[in-house]
């Protein structure tokens, strides 16, 4: 893919499409509640598409058509035994929670996939499964996929996580529907709470108290009709993109700005940012409003401590924000960025410095000094998602062309990006 700088602002509007998370917790859940769970605006990304295969090879029917999906649930206890190994692409979301789910089942699983999710650690969930009573094993040993899983009944634990992880929280607490008693689990900072708002609204048992989420033990899920909100961190790069091209007003609409998601508008406004909320509305138990994002002139600011996990996914696009504000920008405490579907620290680093960037490397994040122009550069996109998004974004206010290399992997979260982009270029 060879993008160029836009020349003339970005204009009109763009529908966001359904959110990764919620779209992959509506699946599980309503493949675990009884009777049939209708989705609207479920995303048709490649990593969602991996829970429906994997849940469909545990014997649930699941109808996919463009504007609707239904799943047919068998209850909690209704998954059978996949004839083979669980592949679960390059997606973690799905990987640490069905852990969780297949440690309660009453059969034993491989689960594995792609060479990304491969080389992810799983010590985070293997640790807390096991103290539940699971058997789980690293087939490799090295705290890696592929994960043996030989399901039992589960006990009852009070968990504090070592990292601040909504994948490692929802596993734990997916457990939960399997133990014999309560599943308490406290984080270093509050992550993502789409799965305990879900969860509730299925009829599961689940409190959350600050940085503790407990769930007790449910006799069922009941099915839901779901409309799941846009992703907000699919809407960041529109976001970034009419903040930065002079002269740019877009409408984002649709967007899902849950506190435990909406970093990003918080750090946009601390570099002085004009972007406004309208429409604010509820859909699937979560906050949505459509943002109006206007072209500015941003400043640099710090990034660290408990609003991290709030814009983990954004960090890449939030950095190209920074090369362009006046002054510094200190990104810290990001050091899970290491372990995402690439190490997004050392590839942000090295790309945005290909593109003539000031960026220096910190042991948990960077340290950007704005101003200096960018100009094109060939990007690899090293087959990670937001990495191919953010450069993308970049190009766009960059000198030149830039390629970016294996530019298909947008598919894993939106498979439309480059046409919705181009859309508002071309409308400018
Ligand atoms: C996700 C949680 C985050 C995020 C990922 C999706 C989820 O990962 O980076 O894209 O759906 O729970 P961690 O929980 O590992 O931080």
């Amino acid at each position: 893919m060879k993008l160029t700088r836009a020349t003339s602002p970005l204009k009109g509007t763009v529908s966001i499409p359904g959110d990764k998370s919620i779209s992959h917790r509506a699946v599980m859940f309503g493949a675990l509640a009884e009777g049939t769970t209708e989705v609207t605006n479920f995303l048709q990304g490649a990593d969602c598409l991996s829970t429906i295969d994997c849940f469909r090879r545990m014997g649930i029917e699941i109808e996919n058509t463009p504007d609707l999906i239904k799943i047919h649930g068998r209850g909690l206890h209704g998954l059978s035994a996949p004839s083979g190994i669980l592949d679960t692409g390059n997606s973690g979301t799905t990987t640490r929670l069905i852990s969780g789910i297949l440690s309660g089942q009453s059969f034993e699983t491989v689960l594995t996939g792609d060479s990304s999710i491969q080389s992810r650690p799983m010590g985070r969930i293997i640790r807390p499964l096991t103290q539940m009573g699971a058997n789980i094993t690293s087939l490799k040993g090295n705290g890696c996929a592929p994960l043996l899983i030989k399901g039992r009944l589960l006990k009852g634990i009070s968990y504090s996580t070592e990292v601040a992880s909504a994948q490692v929280k929802s596993c734990i607490l997916l457990a939960g529907l399997y133990a014999d008693g309560p599943v308490s689990v406290t984080e270093p900072a509050l992550t993502r709470n789409h799965t305990e708002i879900m969860l509730r609204s299925f009829g599961a048992d689940v409190i959350s108290h600050g940085r503790t989420a407990r769930i007790y033990p449910s006799p069922k899920l009941h099915c839901q009709n779901i409309c799941v909100p846009g992703d907000i961190s699919s809407a960041a790069y529109f976001i970034a993109a009419g903040l930065l091209v002079p002269g740019s007003e877009i409408l984002i609409k649709n967007v899902g700005i849950n506190p435990t998601r909406d970093g990003i508008l918080r750090v946009c406004q601390a570099m002085g940012a004009d972007i406004t909320l309208l429409n604010e509305s509820f859909d699937a138990g979560e906050p949505v409003a459509d943002l109006l994002v206007k072209y500015s002139e941003l400043h640099g600011t710090e990034i660290g401590g408990d609003i991290i996990p709030t814009l983990i996914d954004e960090l890449p696009v939030i950095a190209v924000l920074a090369c362009h504000a006046r002054g510094t920008t200190v990104i810290k405490d990001a050091q899970e960025l290491k372990v995402k579907e690439s190490n997004r620290l050392d590839v942000m680093v090295k790309s945005l410095s290909a593109m003539g960037a000031n960026v220096t490397a910190m042991d948990d994040g960077m340290v950007i000094e704005g101003g200096s122009p960018l100009h094109g550069a060939v990007i690899d996109s090293v087959a990670d998602h937001r990495i191919a998004m953010t450069f993308a974004v970049a190009a766009l206010t960059a000198s030149g062309e830039t390629e970016i290399l294996g530019a298909d992997c947008v598919n894993i979260s939106y498979p439309g990006f480059y046409h919705d982009l181009e859309k508002l270029v071309r409308q400018g």
